[in-house]
């Protein structure tokens, strides 16, 4: 064992999850159990499971994401955003390590016009955004040594994502239709996971000052922020429709035209100045961010 010692990642089939693996590939024992190991839908077994493994560091990017199912599957979604992050925290607490949790820009109504700040009340709109806000208190009750990063609109190479969905509609169609009165910041999995590397290594030397001084909540996205309709036009711009056809034509639409399960907010754009003050880090912009994604989506599309 090395570094952080063993570090439980729970969700590392995720987009996250998956590039957490990476960034922490060499930082330590990584042990990664999938969903038939650690079900965070059994919170209990979840936490046998950690007294079993005896971690010295836990990252949890496992969760319920789908937004519009959530909306008729509460419980479930509860038991795996709320009740499991709270068996991690309580374990984390009686092991006295560190537990890294994500949570989503979705707690919020979207009825601010700026940037949403750590301290503006969440209020969220659907069934996820109030699963993912129980598990942050859940976290905070416990006072465990945490950081909770909340973060937006995910995507990477892998996964269900926008622009995957882009990249396949931009070979089918000539025309997609797109909502363009949500705003927010696409943030790409890959940022989000090297600067949680770059954090947990920071808290671990001590930079950062004891504990009570960093634990606690961030907002944590790319920088800048677009619509919908806005990423998609600037995925296709960047060459992300088939060679040789022209791009698909990228159509605004309203929510009130894509109808949806669960309600969205219409501006979600997180505040990053309390991670850049705090930990001196700030994520790519997310035109930036968008460039890695594509060459690395873009082969795996190629090869399909
Ligand atoms: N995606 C977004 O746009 C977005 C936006 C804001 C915040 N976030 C937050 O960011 C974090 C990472 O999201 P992501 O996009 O990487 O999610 P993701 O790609 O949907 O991956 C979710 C992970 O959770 C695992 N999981 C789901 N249910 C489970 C269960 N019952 N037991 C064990 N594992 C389970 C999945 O395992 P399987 O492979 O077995 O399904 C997968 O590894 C989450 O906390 C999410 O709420 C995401």
């Amino acid at each position: 064992m090395s570094g952080f010692g063993r570090i439980l990642i729970l969700g590392a089939s995720g987009q996250v999850g998956r590039e957490l693996r990476r960034s922490f590939d060499g930082a330590g024992e990584l042990v990664c159990p999938g969903r038939q190991e650690a079900d965070l839908a059994a919170p209990e077994r979840l936490r046998e499971m950690i007294r079993r493994i005896e971690p010295n560091l836990i990252l949890n990017a496992a969760a319920y994401t789908a937004v519009d199912r959530a909306e008729t599957e509460r419980e479930l979604a509860f038991a795996i955003n709320a009740e499991a992050p709270r068996v991690l925290a309580e374990e984390a607490v009686r092991r006295n390590i560190l537990l890294v949790h994500y949570s989503t820009d979705y707690v919020f109504d979207g009825s601010r016009q700026s940037p949403w700040v750590e301290e503006d009340e969440p209020q969220p709109l659907n069934i996820y955004g109030a699963s993912k806000l129980a598990g942050e208190e859940a976290i905070r009750e416990t006072k465990a040594r945490s950081l909770i990063l909340r973060t937006s609109w995910v995507y990477g190479p892998h996964g269900s994502n926008f622009l995957l969905t882009m990249l396949r509609l931009g070979r089918e169609r000539d025309q997609i239709r797109v909502v363009d009165d949500q705003k927010g910041a696409p943030t790409t999995s890959m940022e989000l996971a090297r600067a949680t590397r770059s954090i947990v290594e920071g808290a671990w030397n001590g930079r950062y000052g004891p504990p009570e001084e960093w634990t606690g909540l961030y907002h944590m996205t790319c920088g800048g922020a677009t619509t919908w309709c806005g990423f998609a036009r600037e995925i296709f711009s960047r060459g992300g429709h088939l060679p040789g056809r022209p791009a698909p034509e990228v159509v605004p639409i309203g929510s009130a035209e894509y109808k949806t399960a669960a309600r969205r907010p219409a501006n979600s754009v997180l505040s990053n100045e309390k991670l850049k003050s705090r930990f001196g880090i700030a994520l790519a912009s997310w035109e930036q961010a968008l460039g890695e994604v594509l060459s690395q989506a873009g082969a795996g599309l190629a090869a399909r």
